[in-house]
């Protein structure tokens, strides 16, 4: 049986400011899903948040961008907003941009990524939900899952990984993706992947063709050509047997790589890895921060969440983040802790520059 694993997460209001989820909404997510899943709609579902991210993670067999599936996620959407308008929550309704549902719940706004396969003998997988950052800061850890045979053993050792893995990269500019093979095209995947705003890794393949990990790009899909802000990405990657073991997928978070979208989306900073309980992002909105939810499917049901950075292990890396957060705070205003102008947000750079014409003599 194939199953279709959809994550579909928005931003339809923050508790407090830009910081959290109210529980009112993930109830309501929660009620909605429970009927849709009695009327036999979808087969299983878990609603998580990070940071002010409502998070919807559904099974079901109607496969890849399947219009009932995403006009039930967009109904959530809509229902929870219409609480968080009464609780006058922070930015009601901040991710639905359309005005109704049309078709594809792509390009109106909320963040979509979907897998569909063959459920194996065991089936794991995890699913990365970051908030304060934007898609490209998937781009490292993926290189390091699926590329470099100093984070994954497996690429070296096992047989089944070691042909290696091809990259589908987004140029965010143009719209086009294209497909680029590990390890041969190592260094030109690098040489597009590096620009993390610019080139953005939307799946991996195995070399059978096999998918192996999903990331949400959408509003950088839909309005290419054009510089538009931080999506606070979702990422699904397949575990064990033929792909990366379950540490392997893991272990890039070990380091909190500097990201784009700290502070009304305009500041770098590292992405920490937290467990739920700590995805509130609070000091100067943050830092980014990551979680990982680790599945077991079962005949398409969700068995789980493990909450995966809910170990000390990773400890070192949050004290790494506070200690790079501090560094990177006493910047103020000075990039490289601010993103350039081409990144801004939003920006006063046009009122200021008007207001000083004249002065540049
Ligand atoms: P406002 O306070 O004007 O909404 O902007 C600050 C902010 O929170 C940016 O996301
Ligand atoms: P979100 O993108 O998570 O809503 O954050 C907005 C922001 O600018 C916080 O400072
Ligand atoms: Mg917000
Ligand atoms: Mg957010």
């Amino acid at each position: 049986m194939k199953i279709t694993l959809s994550v579909i997460k928005a931003d339809i209001g923050g508790y407090v400011g830009h910081s959290s989820v109210h529980p009112r909404l993930i109830e309501t997510a929660e009620r909605m899903l429970s009927q849709a899943q009695e009327k036999g709609e979808i087969i299983d579902f878990f609603v998580t948040r990070v940071g002010d991210d409502l998070q919807l993670i559904l099974t079901h067999t109607n496969g890849l961008e399947n219009e009932r599936i995403h006009k039930l996620a967009w109904d959530v959407f809509e229902a929870a907003t219409e609480v968080a308008k009464e609780l006058k929550l922070y930015g009601a309704g901040q991710d639905l941009l359309a005005d109704a549902f049309s078709g594809n719940i792509k390009g109106l706004g909320p963040g979509v990524a979907e897998i569909e396969f063959e459920e194996r003998r065991s089936d794991p997988v995890v699913i990365f939900m970051a908030d304060k950052t934007s898609p490209g800061a998937w781009n490292l850890p993926l290189f390091k899952i699926f590329a470099d045979p100093f984070n994954t053993a497996g690429l070296v050792i096992d047989p089944k990984m070691h042909p290696g893995f091809v990259f589908e990269v987004l140029d965010v500019h143009t719209g086009k993706m294209a497909r680029i093979s590990t390890p041969e095209e190592m260094y030109d995947l690098l040489t597009l992947i590096g620009s993390v705003e610019d080139y953005i890794i939307k799946n991996v393949y195995r070399k059978d063709g096999e998918i192996a990990a999903t990331a949400s790009v959408e509003k950088l899909n839909l309005i290419a050509g054009e510089y538009v802000g931080k999506d606070d990405p979702v990422l699904i990657v397949r575990c064990q047997s033929g792909f990366p073991a379950l540490g392997e997928v893991l272990e890039p978070f070990a380091f909190p790589h500097l990201v784009a979208g700290w502070m009304r989306g305009s500041h770098f900073g590292p992405l920490m890895p937290v467990p739920f309980h700590h995805a509130n992002p609070t000091r100067f909105d943050g830092p980014p921060r990551v979680i990982a939810a680790g599945f077991q499917i079962a005949e398409g049901k969700l068995i789980g969440p493990r909450d995966l950075f809910d170990d000390p292990a990773f400890d070192e890396a949050r004290h790494l983040a506070n200690v790079i957060s501090e560094y990177m705070r006493r910047m103020g205003p000075f990039e490289p802790h601010r993103v350039g102008p081409d990144k801004l947000e939003y920006t006063t750079m046009p009122q200021v520059l008007e207001k000083l014409k004249d002065r540049f003599q």
